[in-house]
């Protein structure tokens, strides 16, 4: 009974973090594609809101679950395919909150040009380019991890 609400709650958190993950890359390239720095401001203030909402009360709750799991089953936490997934997960995790701050001084600056009424500047640009390049591996990382959860290859 522990085990399947345990489980329940990881799986949850699972597609929390890879469904908002999608869904902040997806709104945020679609509304930069726009130009539009009203627009853009807007977009990147609900993307800052719901990775605090969501991603960050998930990836809180991911490796406390994962932890009780590993327990509960009897995988040893350091070892195989659960060691390597933790240090995916820490690999993640650095990407992301580079990528969190990215996302907020592309908010402030999109504000910034609305206000004035001017073009976004270089400097946002510069940091959208930052942000594709470190969200690109983290998601690839979080569909490792997936993938690794669900096999459990040994090696
Ligand atoms: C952060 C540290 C994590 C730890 C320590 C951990 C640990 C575990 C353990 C021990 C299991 C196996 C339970 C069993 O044997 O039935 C499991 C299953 C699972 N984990 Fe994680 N996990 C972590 C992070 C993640 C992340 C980030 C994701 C995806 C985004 C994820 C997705 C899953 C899924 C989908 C399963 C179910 C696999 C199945 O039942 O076949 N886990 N996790």
């Amino acid at each position: 009974m522990t085990y399947d609400i345990l489980l329940f709650l990881h799986v949850l958190g699972a597609t929390v973090l890879l469904g908002t993950g999608v869904g902040i890359a997806f709104f945020m390239v679609v509304s930069n594609l726009s130009n539009d720095p009203k627009l853009i401001a807007h977009v990147a203030g609900i993307v800052v809101l719901a990775d605090t909402v969501f991603t960050a009360t998930a990836a809180i709750f991911q490796p406390v679950t994962g932890y009780l799991l590993a327990r509960e089953v009897g995988w040893p936490l350091f070892e195989g395919w659960v060691a390597l997934s933790l240090a995916l997960y820490v690999f993640v995790g650095a990407l992301w909150l580079p990528v969190v701050w990215m996302q907020i001084q592309m908010r402030n600056l999109a504000i910034a040009a609305q206000d004035a009424a001017a073009p976004l500047p270089a400097s946002y640009h510069r940091l959208y380019r930052w942000w594709f390049a470190f969200g690109f591996p983290a998601f690839g990382a979080v569909l490792a991890i997936v993938w690794l959860m669900l096999t459990k290859p040994t090696f």
